[in-house]
């Protein structure tokens, strides 16, 4: 019998959300066993996972790959919980719509398929993304729940640049509620708007240098005007809070503010007046995008408290960069 809370398993234990989610697990008391993607050619360091509090006792990490489904099964097995986190962010790479959503969603329903045959887990928690519920033509809208991307829409109207993404953000989230319903195994999905705040995981979260992409000097990844946001620590906090809750029910939108980039500049050119950020003038001429806000209605109704705000948010990413030296 594991002592604590129990074992979980997290996939993605090298990413920007799935460390900081092991961190708050080991803090609440839990076992991990943490997935990571094998890399034969570059031996990676995980010392930021392995030095973490309480990791020596009770962290395990494992191998697993996304293109092997049947690979997280030992990850899997004896444990009561699982945060399925883990999703290709390589969009450079520029793969395929086909090629990105297959392995997205039969690495998911490999990891469900272990999750049954382990007859210890009672509850699976996917990771979705805003991308996942925003882009249906109708982006004037708050989004809850009962709002899916439109697939043949993202394709055609390719609004969103990360579109193959939002497809496989969308395919793969509508199978794991799907398979959960027809094999009566629990599953729930958090839907995390545009995440930022402080990282331990060794590289530059995509969404932070977007969030503030000007005082990197350079090109902003995504590009928007105007975006909900959370900070990482109350995604965290919001899938062990879901773990725990006796009973969710389906998705849950996960998102704090809804921050216009006119006041993200405000923010940081008060608080950090040698960033060179762009006038509000100049913003005018963007063509970006300008993401839903989406509601989180039903996960505070549920008794979920958000604790950070906008300032908050990018505070604590700046100052994390700085300490890390990327800024
Ligand atoms: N950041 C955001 O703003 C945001 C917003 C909404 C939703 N999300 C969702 O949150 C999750 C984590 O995102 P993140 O921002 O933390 O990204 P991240 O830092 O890039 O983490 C992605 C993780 O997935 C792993 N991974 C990639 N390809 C894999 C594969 N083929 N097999 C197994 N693991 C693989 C990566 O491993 P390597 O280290 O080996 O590459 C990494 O651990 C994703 O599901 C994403 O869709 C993120």
């Amino acid at each position: 019998m594991e002592e604590g809370k129990g074992r979980v398993c997290v996939t993605g234990g090298t990413g920007f959300i799935g460390s900081w989610i092991i961190k708050r697990l080991l803090q609440a008391g839990y076992s991990v066993n943490a997935t990571v993607r094998p890399h034969p050619e570059q031996k990676k360091d995980l010392s930021f996972l392995t030095n973490l509090p309480g990791a020596s006792q009770k962290l395990q990490i494992l191998n697993a790959d996304l293109n092997n489904a049947e690979s997280f099964k030992d990850a899997i097995e004896g444990c009561i919980g699982v945060f399925h986190v883990a999703s290709p962010m390589d969009f450079e790479k520029n793969e395929p719509e086909e090629i990105v959503t297959k392995r997205s969603v039969d690495g998911a329903l490999g990891i469900l398929k272990a999750c049954v045959a382990s007859k210890t887990v009672k509850r699976v928690i996917y990771t979705s993304s805003a991308s996942a519920n925003s882009f249906n033509g109708k982006e004037d809208e708050v989004k809850d729940e009962s709002s899916w991307s439109d697939v043949d829409y993202l394709r055609t109207s390719k609004t969103f640049g990360l579109w193959t993404y939002a497809i496989s953000k969308t395919l793969t989230e509508k199978a794991v509620l799907e398979f959960g319903e027809q094999n009566g195994l629990d599953v729930v999905t958090l839907i995390p708007t545009f995440v930022v705040g402080p990282f331990i995981c060794p590289n530059l979260p995509g969404s932070i240098l977007s969030s503030f992409y000007f005082a990197f000097g350079d090109k902003d990844p995504i590009g928007y005007l105007q975006t909900p946001m959370v900070h990482v620590d109350d995604v965290a906090r919001a899938q062990i809070f879901l773990l725990e809750h006796p009973n969710p029910k389906e998705r849950y939108n996960c998102s704090a503010c809804f921050a216009t980039l006119e006041k993200v500049l405000e923010v940081i050119s008060v608080k950090y007046p040698e960033f060179h950020v762009p006038t509000i003038d100049s913003l005018k001429e963007r063509n970006d995008l300008k993401f839903p806000d989406l509601s989180s209605k039903k996960l505070m109704d549920a008794g979920f408290e958000f604790k950070y705000g906008l300032e908050e948010m990018l505070t604590d990413a700046i100052a994390c960069c700085k300490e890390k030296g990327y800024l």
